[in-house]
């Protein structure tokens, strides 16, 4: 045993493949195998006893049976072996050959039950599950140091921890842009809108001034058309007026009240003997004017140029070129004078002796 522990993994190799070729026949083909299967048990025990879970799996095999450490040249040789198949024919014997110390060292027992009939005819070899896969493993297993993941599910459970204190630093190491306060902004908007809303009542102010200029200028044109269309009209009195009955007119009286409504004076006097009621006309026949009624001097005077006129309406003084003009004048069927301004009588023509110029009183 002492011989056998001190075999390298490259002469246990060796013992294997001479037992493979020699077959079962040999006499002491048995012994040997079932004495050296001890040594590819370490190594299995070595490889499959070393979880990624522990820190130090290279520290049994040298305490174990004295194999020495395998180097990683055989490590590899034996990776290749099967997983080109040929280790398949041979990891049978090797879990068949490792009953006992595979129940002490291999996390698997079910693989020494088929195991227990066969005797350890070859030398065992280490399984697939036991051996690292890829190569970083296989060399941080030989250096000692923790192995790698084994499949890709081990990977992202041991990154996934760390990556998250990183996300969560991120956050922190970014720079937060000050954010801009509201009220500036609202201010400035505010500000905004009253230079637009003022613009805007401006606009709005011109405009209303233009059209409501617009609208007067239009509203007076509109009128002063209706003016012409509308022309002067004086309301003149009418021609025939009634002045009452001739009881209110007694002999030698000048009635001036009817100057400033009908512009005639009802006079009673004596004319050529004959006591007659008739209406002088109150326009002087020089100019025009109005003259007036003296009663002090019984005349009628003209204030433009000096004219007089006696009672009968003769004139006497001034530039008048005539008398005064007399309207027609009659009783009206209600026992009125009734004065028609329509007819004029003119004594120079003889008319004052026409009986429509006068009434006998
Ligand atoms: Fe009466 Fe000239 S108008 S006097």
């Amino acid at each position: 045993m002492a011989d056998r522990k001190k075999m390298s993994v490259a002469e246990i190799l060796a013992a294997a493949r001479a037992q493979k070729a020699g077959g079962d026949g040999a006499g002491n083909a048995p012994e040997t195998a079932a004495a050296e299967p001890a040594a590819p048990v370490e190594v299995e025990a070595t490889t499959a006893s070393t979880p990624p879970a522990e820190p130090k799996p290279a520290a049994k095999p040298a305490v174990g049976k004295g194999g020495g450490r395998p180097s990683v040249a055989d490590i590899m040789k034996m990776a290749r072996q099967k997983s080109s198949g040929e280790a398949t024919a041979a990891e049978k014997p090797a879990a068949a050959a490792a009953p006992k110390p595979a129940a002490a060292a291999a996390p698997k027992p079910a693989a020494a039950k088929p195991a227990a009939g066969k005797a350890a005819e070859k030398p065992a070899a280490p399984t697939m599950a036991a051996l690292p896969r890829d190569t970083a493993s296989i060399l941080a297993a030989a250096r000692g140091a923790k192995p790698g993941p084994t499949s890709k599910a081990d990977a992202p459970a041991s990154a996934k921890p760390q990556a998250k204190p990183t996300a969560k630093a991120k956050p922190a190491a970014r720079p937060v842009p000050p954010k801009p306060t509201r009220p500036v902004v609202a201010k400035k908007a505010a500000a905004t809108d009253d230079r637009r809303g003022f613009l805007s009542i401006a606009m709005g102010s011109f405009m209303a001034v233009g059209f409501t200029a617009l609208s007067v200028t239009g509203g007076l044109f509109s009128l002063g058309l209706a003016r012409f269309l509308f022309p002067n009209v004086l309301a003149e009195p009418p021609s025939r007026f009634k002045v009452g009955f001739k009881e209110a007119f007694p002999a030698g009286k000048v009635e001036t009240k009817y100057v400033a409504q009908y512009g005639v004076w009802v006079v009673n006097s004596e004319v050529q003997g004959e006591e007659q009621i008739y209406a002088l006309k109150t326009v002087c026949t020089h100019l025009g004017c109005t003259p007036n009624w003296l009663e002090a001097e019984q005349k009628f005077k003209c204030p433009c140029h000096g004219s007089g006129f006696y009672k009968d309406g003769v004139n006497f003084e001034g530039p008048a070129p005539r008398p005064l003009e007399r309207y027609a004048i009659q009783i009206s069927d209600d026992g009125q004078l009734e004065v028609d301004k329509s007819r004029t009588f003119q004594e120079e023509l003889g008319q004052w002796s026409d009986p429509a110029s006068y009434v006998t009183a």
